[in-house]
């Protein structure tokens, strides 16, 4: 049961946590686990860094002290669900569109421990569609020029934009989400890269050399993963 596996991996994280840290509060059903679990430990003077709306009406919700990255610019860990987790801690993320500001968090953290339910688990990032976060302004040439880098890298099928029946979806920042059905990527830090280098591209969904450790929950319990 994916569920309990994703709550299993957010309780066993909660205890890496102590008393006067700052945390990143990732974001999804799985980060939210996380945050239930911490708020219920009580640790004194923990500042908690959310990256997302959502994430940090819960954490309100249930108590946590919020923090902004302009405030406690060093966190001391973040923990933070995934899409798929590849060779070498490889991540795909941003299947809830909060990717932009999971990296600035992610960056600015000493260490971040990703969890999910083993489904996550994938022996070549590329199955779940890769987001990008591009802005708003100009963005089917932007996309242009995605599907460009798409099929330098052997990536047959353009990347799609990301709607709801209300429209286009608008991540926090106010930007678009594409979607690139890429069924495998070969070289996932040469993607990042190429697309990086858009203009018009603000982040997209590769989390490389970023993850400390995976926890990842069972039906019983959890099992650990080092890059
Ligand atoms: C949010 O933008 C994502 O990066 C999530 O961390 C990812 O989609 C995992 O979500 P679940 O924990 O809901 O599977």
């Amino acid at each position: 049961m994916s569920d309990l596996q994703k709550k299993n991996a957010g309780e066993a994280a909660a205890q890496y946590v102590e008393a006067g840290m700052v945390v990143g509060l990732g974001t999804g059903s799985t980060a939210a686990w996380f945050v239930k679990a911490l708020a219920a430990r009580n640790l004194p003077d923990l500042r908690c860094v959310p990256t997302s709306e959502r994430t940090a009406d819960l954490a309100r919700e249930l108590g946590l002290t919020l923090s902004t990255l302009e405030d406690t610019p060093k966190i001391d860990l973040t923990v933070d669900g995934a899409d798929e987790i590849g060779p070498g801690l490889a991540l795909i993320k941003g299947g809830g569109a909060a990717l932009l500001r999971e990296k600035l968090v992610w960056e600015a953290s000493a260490r971040c421990i990703c969890i999910a339910d083993a489904a996550k688990v994938v022996p070549a990032l590329g199955t779940f569609p890769l987001p990008i976060e591009v802005v708003a302004f100009g963005h089917k040439t932007t996309a242009n020029r995605i599907a460009d880098v798409l099929a330098d890298h052997d990536i047959g099928s353009p990347a799609r934009v990301r709607e709801a029946e209300r429209g286009l979806i608008r991540t926090d920042g106010g930007n678009l989400i594409y979607d690139a059905a890429c069924k495998l990527i070969a070289d996932p830090a040469r993607l990042a890269s190429d697309l990086k280098s858009l203009t018009g591209v603000v982040e997209h969904g590769l989390f490389l050399d970023l993850t400390d450790l995976a926890i990842i929950g069972t039906d019983d319990g959890f099992g650990t993963i080092n890059p």
